[in-house]
């Protein structure tokens, strides 16, 4: 990737997840926790397992891997993600550092797991062959990301009242932003070194009881703040209009999919 480009992207996805670092938890988290039951027994992690967290955020991912295993670490390349990892998990490591540039020996982990983070990354093929260096003969790599645009019903009805009232521009992205298909996967994870490569799709439910984690998150990512205030009512009314049709007596439910993909080292 030209470097231009690679700078572009890298900056953005740096600036948009520092931005969401403090109410991180409370919003995206509450959503993306859905797929980690599944991460967690597909790579195996038992007591006895090490696993890096890469792209740990505000270290809701690792903390439940942590149900499982004492001998975990999450890395982040936002700071502020990981002070705030820190603050709010004490007693797991974390570290700040880019996913390109993995802070760990050869062979020294069990276990990688990634959680809606490769679609973020500017140069996924670097990643993959970081992740197969870091990884013990056998080692597992699990990932999660979105499933199709259409099947993520809180974001569309977030982009369809944003869009009602200001023009949508094409944000900076990754080449994974928006990949669901087997071949793209396959090629990177065998190009790193890594087989047996599988791919499915999981469909989950964000369920919330007030609107405010789905509203919050977005206007954090979006960055929403800085629009005009009768704008931001404008976009907020027409947004939680959108979502009546999800609400299910004295809940809202909204359904999404992500696709789950699993490796391993050869
Ligand atoms: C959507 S959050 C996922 C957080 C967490 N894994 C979870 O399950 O909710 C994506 C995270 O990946 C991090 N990230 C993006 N690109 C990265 C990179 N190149 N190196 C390390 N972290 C990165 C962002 O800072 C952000 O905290």
């Amino acid at each position: 990737m030209e470097k231009s480009n690679y700078n572009v992207i890298r900056n953005y996805e740096l600036e948009t997840w520092t931005r969401c670092s403090s109410s991180y938890n409370d919003t995206w988290a509450t959503l993306t926790n859905e797929t980690l039951p599944l991460l967690i027994s597909k790579a195996n992690i038992n007591s006895k397992t090490s696993v890096l967290d890469i792209g740990c955020g505000a270290g809701n991912s690792t903390n439940l891997i942590s149900q499982n295993t004492a001998d975990v670490i999450g890395i982040d390349f936002s700071e502020r993600m990981i002070d705030k990892a820190r603050e709010v998990y004490p007693n797991i490591t974390f570290k700040s550092s880019d996913a390109e540039d993995i802070p760990l020996e050869d062979n020294s982990v069990d276990v990688v797991i990634a959680n809606f983070v490769i679609h973020h990354f500017a140069e996924p093929n670097k990643v993959f062959k970081e992740i197969n260096r870091v990884l013990k003969s056998n080692g597992k790599f699990a990932f999660a990301v979105w499933g199709a645009n259409e099947e993520q019903s809180s974001l569309g009805a977030f982009f369809q009242a944003f869009a009602n009232h200001h023009e949508l521009t094409e944000l900076p992205h990754g080449p994974l932003f928006g990949v669901t298909d087997f071949e793209t996967y396959n090629t990177l994870a065998s190009n790193a070194g890594l087989k047996n490569f599988t791919l499915e799709k999981l469909n989950t439910d964000w369920k919330m009881n007030s609107l405010d984690p789905l509203i919050n998150g977005c206007w954090d990512w979006g960055n929403l703040h800085l629009f005009p205030k009768d704008k931001q009512d404008s976009i907020k009314n027409d947004f939680i209009e959108n979502c009546e049709s999800f609400k299910k007596e004295d809940q809202y439910l909204f359904p999404h999919s992500a696709i789950i993909g699993y490796a391993e080292k050869t």
